[in-house]
């Protein structure tokens, strides 16, 4: 089945179980995989920029590389809700932000956009967006295009000034007319506080286990990567090790 934004409002969490699933994907061949499960959101990440393209962080990614991609995984994932990062810079000014996101939207065939944070300014773009019918999911917390500006990753959320703000900032996003947001290392109880607030469902990374969905990157999951994958994922295989001994097996 897929989904729609009005399905996936419903879907805040029922009792414990978190009921949102949401994977990164990036190419045709494992959106095609993932189109088969039944997996209940693809984000076509600005992860990208990492995983896929070996940068340090995400502020490399071009709007016309989240493009690229996006139309990858649409091919592939016709059947899934696809939601395609706003990369950084493109959300910089109110009309920046309108004519870029009009132009991932338009040309990507997602089926939303995400982007991170919940100044003012970023606030006034989501009512926008939504307004002309994009719809938005919003990400606080660690806020990777933000690293440097942050100084670093880490957990947010510990102390009460940072409680009061990603509270704040979580019903601004909500208020403005995101569908759902991304808790991106938020500290568990208040990942939990946040959740129980909001009408929207929430999707964690690195928050703990009382949001509404957990979001991780399939490099991760499936350890498709050399480096281990960051502590709070535990990789249900190793691909990268299992690709490794065939080719060797080939070799021989
Ligand atoms: O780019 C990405 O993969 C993300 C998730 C980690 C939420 O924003």
């Amino acid at each position: 089945m897929k989904l729609d934004t009005r399905k996936i409002r419903a879907m805040k969490k029922k009792a414990t179980k978190q009921t949102l699933q949401m994977l990164t994907c990036y190419d045709f061949q494992t959106a095609q995989l993932l189109n088969d499960t039944e997996l209940d959101l693809v984000l076509v990440g600005d992860s990208v920029g990492n995983v896929v393209l070996g940068y340090d962080h995400t502020i490399s990614v071009e709007l016309d590389t989240m493009i690229l991609f996006t139309k990858a995984v649409k091919r592939g994932a016709p059947d899934k809700f696809v939601i395609a990062d706003l990369p950084f810079g493109t959300y910089a000014s109110l009309e920046s932000g309108l004519q870029n996101s009009i132009r991932l939207f338009q040309q990507s065939g997602a089926e939303a956009l995400k982007l991170e944070g919940a100044y003012p300014f970023e606030c006034e773009l989501i009512e926008r967006l939504t307004q002309i019918g994009i719809p938005v999911m919003g990400h606080i917390g660690l806020t990777p295009q933000s690293v440097h500006e942050q100084g670093g990753y880490y957990t947010h959320g510990k102390d009460a000034a940072s409680q009061a703000r990603l509270m704040k900032e979580a019903l601004a996003l909500e208020e403005a007319g995101c569908f759902s947001i991304v808790l991106e290392f938020v500290e568990e109880s208040l990942a939990k506080k946040i959740t129980d607030k909001l009408k929207i469902p929430t999707i964690g990374i690195g928050s703990g286990k009382h949001t509404d969905g957990q979001v991780l990157v399939i490099n991760d999951l499936l350890h498709i990567g050399k480096k281990d994958p960051p502590k709070f994922c535990k990789p249900i295989g190793n691909v990268f090790e299992f690709k490794k001994k065939l080719i060797n097996e080939y070799l021989k």
